[in-house]
């Protein structure tokens, strides 16, 4: 088990729809924070929310190669580090033809390489016991048409995390893959590219949220779609 009580969490992507209920699922455990985002107007407003249970806000822009290292030695610096949740993302539709380069770096910048730079600066600095917790995609494990380079950058996530944790097993640093089938945040209503198709009815944040902080108590290591039925 781990115990969420007084543990320092780093959440990146904090005020996002499934990362601020991820936050306030974890201030509801008794974890103390370090959020992170880039509007600092957005931090400010979850950071009031969550009062003490706030070590600190960072407003930074993850696709700037120093940023998680920047990030996490602020955090760290605050408060030894037990756990750093990974939930900041932006998502494009359209076939591969029409995406152009831009589209492409942000997507592979923010949902890729971003949680691998944060990892590679976490691992030194993470307790013994600790976890770190990145969201994928339904996409990893069911790639999908019109969505190519954002299911092969959460392909490449899920892949990351796996090969992560088992370097990190003599550690005991737990790496915990999430993979959350469409959830009503609002993603897919602001795409950096494109436009969304018809996806139905998806979960509500609260209860992805909910999953997740049980499956960080229960040292789970893997939250594949099904995890969410
Ligand atoms: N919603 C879904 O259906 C769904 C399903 C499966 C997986 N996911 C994944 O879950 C994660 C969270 O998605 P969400 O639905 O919660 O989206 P969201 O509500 O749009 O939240 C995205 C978060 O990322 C932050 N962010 C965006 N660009 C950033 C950047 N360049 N640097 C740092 N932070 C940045 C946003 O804050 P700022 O704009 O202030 O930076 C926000 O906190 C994403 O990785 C997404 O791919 C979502």
């Amino acid at each position: 088990m781990t115990a969420l009580d007084s543990a320092h969490v780093l959440v990146v992507g904090a005020t996002g729809g499934l990362g601020s209920a991820i936050s306030r699922r974890l201030a509801d455990r008794g974890a103390r924070l370090s959020l992170s985002a880039r509007s600092a107007d957005r931090l400010d407003a979850l950071a009031g929310e969550l009062g003490d249970a706030v070590v600190g806000t960072h407003a930074a822009d993850m696709t700037f190669p120093a940023a998680p290292a920047d990030v996490v030695g602020a955090a760290s610096a605050a408060r030894a580090l037990d756990g750093v949740v990974f939930a900041a993302g932006v998502v494009a539709f359209g076939p591969v033809t029409e995406l152009d380069d831009d589209v492409l770096d942000a997507l592979l910048l923010l949902n890729l390489v971003a949680p691998v730079r944060l990892a590679r600066a976490a691992v030194p600095v993470l307790a013994d016991g600790g976890f770190l917790a990145n969201v994928s995609a339904v996409v990893a494990e069911r790639p999908t048409a019109g969505m190519a380079a954002y299911s092969a950058a959460k392909a490449g996530l899920t892949g990351f995390d796996a090969a992560l944790a088992h370097e990190l097993r003599r550690r005991r640093v737990r790496v915990l893959d999430i993979r959350p089938p469409h959830t009503e945040t609002g993603l897919a209503g602001r795409p950096i590219a494109g436009q969304a198709p018809p996806l139905g009815q998806g979960l509500a944040p609260d209860d992805v949220a909910a999953r997740v902080v049980r499956a960080v108590e229960a040292d789970e290591r893997d939250l594949p779609a099904s995890a969410f039925a």
